[in-house]
């Protein structure tokens, strides 16, 4: 999720507070805020949408030399991008900046009637509760931002302020990152280590469920059941670059590294590994539309459409009477295709701003199709344009090459999918090894990600001087085989394609010479003997080939074999596929190239 800043002390808090989100840019983000108190309380309330240079032009003309306050960038999860929605929020004489989502908001807005809420944010709603605790000053306001926590369920990291008393700021956190600087005569904020480098350099990391009230010479920390929490000083890294990326050398390793907290965000309070079912509410389908659907379009582009591809072979695995149909947008918008009755849309993006897929969504919706957007930036176009939605939560994906998404976008359409197997009765003793298995993905990423980077740099050496390659695999590891091929040839440049392997004799066998290596995706499964004689096609034409597998028997006389360790036999493609993003990130970086802005790409691609 998004930055938060804050200071108390005895210099000018609002070029602190803009020079912090500043710093914190780098996460992406779509409106941000600042508040500042004077010496006698009086606020002063900035935000803007947009750059954080929209909210400097405002600053410029309500200069002002307060001595506390709080900043936020907004990375929208409730609400649109806009200056209404964007932080800090308030609600009688206090004001608030907050990290992550408050999953029941709706329930507590319900209690909240004295408060006029003038946001559609989530963020708004834990103001208001945070002040009806605080009735004014009545009672002190670390215990009223306790009060009201104990009844949120969600993640947060939260800074909050009152004009009723301008020298202290309480701040909390679960699950969203919250630092406390340690200055002289003066306490700062951040929730990223990087908006405090050059100010100080002891921080003090709060843990969940951890309140803390600072002023500019103290620094008290309890936890909600106000035990009370020794502080550990801990020393800031001081490389401003290295710390924007969490200590890795590119963006696009911290994004590969990400996917367990990622996956685990757009898991959270949709998988109920329990009971076996998954809830979804963001498509806003009732159980009868569910039932009706007959065929599912999936539209994206790239990695969002290799997304799609591999999670349109989920689907139809375990619900019936259904037709997927997975396209790539800039084709799909000029066919005069056929769109039968009972027809649902998946739009995917993860930037939610693809030229081609933004008209592919407008020209399917023209036919009266119900479209359901599978996308990562809340407010953006796309998520606004569907009739419906699953965001996927993975927070800011700043390198060029999509990883964390891809992982999630492709989790949340077969949770898309099981739901609609669930409204068509499909027995819970089919759909729940789905469920299961997605409940247990977290944990198993972090495993192979761990115990395979190593392993993966060291076979990565060995192939960074082929300008060829070829990615193989059959049914769900056809799909892997294809977002992996993308993920080489797009940051280093190696032609790489993928061909399903009973194609091979069909044509691309032709190619195998000593140009190529090859990267087999040999999951366990009835299909498994098959590709191995694929292999064994190839090794005969002196195939080089990287072997990627969960099968623990393997014993192919291959050049190189990644073997997955893993209980999981659905999803062990997605598995492989963390082995792909490895392989190609550490060529790319054997090569000396631009890992996060390859060549003539850009993120979002915004043009036709
Ligand atoms: C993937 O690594 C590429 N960056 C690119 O193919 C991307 O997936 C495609 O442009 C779609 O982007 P979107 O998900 O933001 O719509
Ligand atoms: N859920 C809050 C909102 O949508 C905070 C989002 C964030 O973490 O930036 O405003």
């Amino acid at each position: 999720m998004c930055g938060i800043v804050g200071y108390v002390g005895n210099k000018n808090a609002q070029d602190f507070l803009v020079s912090g989100l500043k710093r914190l840019e780098y996460r992406g983000y779509d409106s941000a805020g600042i508040v500042t108190l004077s010496d006698e309380g009086t606020a002063t309330l900035i935000r803007a949408k947009g750059n954080i240079s929209n909210l400097e032009e405002k600053l410029a003309q309500n200069k002002r030399n307060d001595k506390i306050g709080i900043g936020h960038t907004r990375w929208a999860t409730h609400g649109e991008p806009s200056e209404i929605n964007a932080h800090p929020h308030q609600a009688g004489k206090i004001f608030l900046v907050h990290n992550g989502i408050i999953e029941n908001y709706k329930e507590l807005k319900k209690t909240l009637n004295e408060h006029e809420f003038k946001s559609e944010t989530d963020t708004e709603v834990l103001a208001a509760l945070i002040n009806s605790f605080y009735k004014d000053g009545q009672h002190p306001l670390t215990n009223a931002v306790v009060q009201a926590l104990k009844l949120v369920k969600g993640t947060y990291g939260i800074a909050v302020v009152s004009e009723l008393d301008p020298t202290e700021i309480v701040v909390a956190r679960s699950g969203s990152p919250l630092i406390v600087g340690v200055g002289h005569d003066e306490t700062l904020i951040a929730s990223d280590a990087s908006a405090l480098v050059g100010h100080t350099k002891q921080a003090i990391y709060l843990n969940d469920g951890e309140v803390a009230r600072l002023t500019k010479n103290s620094i008290e920390i309890k936890t909600l059941s106000a035990e009370p929490v020794s502080a550990k000083v801990e020393e800031i890294e001081t490389n401003l670059a290295a710390i924007q990326k969490g200590g890795y050398d590119h963006f696009l390793l911290k994004e590969i590294m990400d996917q367990p907290e990622s996956l685990t965000e757009t898991l959270r309070g949709r998988i109920h590994a329990e009971d076996g079912t998954v809830r979804l509410g963001g498509p806003g389908l009732s159980e009868t539309e569910l039932r009706k659907i007959k065929h599912l379009i999936i539209v994206g582009c790239g990695t969002a459409y290799h997304a799609g591809l591999l999670a349109g072979y989920y689907i139809e695995k375990f619900t019936p009477e259904i037709t997927i149909e997975t396209v790539i947008a800039s084709e799909y918008r000029y066919r005069q295709a056929y769109i039968p009755e009972n027809s649902v849309a998946l739009i995917v993006s993860q930037s939610g701003e693809t030229a081609d897929t933004l008209a592919c969504l407008r020209e399917i919706k023209k036919q009266g199709v119900k479209t359901i957007g599978i996308v990562n930036a809340i407010g953006s176009t796309i998520a606004r344009e569907v009739d419906g939605g699953t965001y996927v939560h993975v927070g800011p994906e700043i390198s060029v090459a999509s990883t964390k998404a891809f992982t999630s976008q492709v989790v949340a359409m077969v949770m898309f999918g099981l739901t609609i197997a669930q409204a068509k009765g499909v027995r819970n003793s089919i759909l729940r090894p789905y469920v299961s298995e997605i409940a247990k993905l977290p944990s198993e990423i972090a495993k192979v990600l761990e115990s395979n980077r190593d392993l993966v740099q060291e076979i990565a050496s060995q192939y960074k001087d082929f300008e060829h390659a070829i990615y193989l695999g059959r049914d769900t590891a056809y799909p892997t085989a294809m977002e992996g091929s993308l993920k080489l040839k797009e940051i280093s440049y190696i032609d790489a394609n993928a061909y399903a392997f009973g194609e091979l004799k069909h044509g691309p066998l032709a190619l195998i010479d000593d140009r190529f290596f090859e990267i087999a995706f040999l999951p366990d499964g009835e299909l498994y003997e098959k590709a191995v004689s694929n292999v064994q096609e190839v090794l005969a034409r002196g195939g080089k080939i990287v072997a990627i597998t969960n099968v623990d028997k393997f014993d192919l006389d291959v050049e190189n074999v990644v073997k997955i360790a893993t209980e999981l036999k659905i999803f062990a493609p997605i598995l492989m596929n963390l082995i792909s993003q490895l392989f190609a990130y550490y060529i790319t970086v054997a090569k000396g190239l631009n890992v996060d802005q390859p060549r003539n790409l850009a993120k979002s691609v915004t043009v036709e």
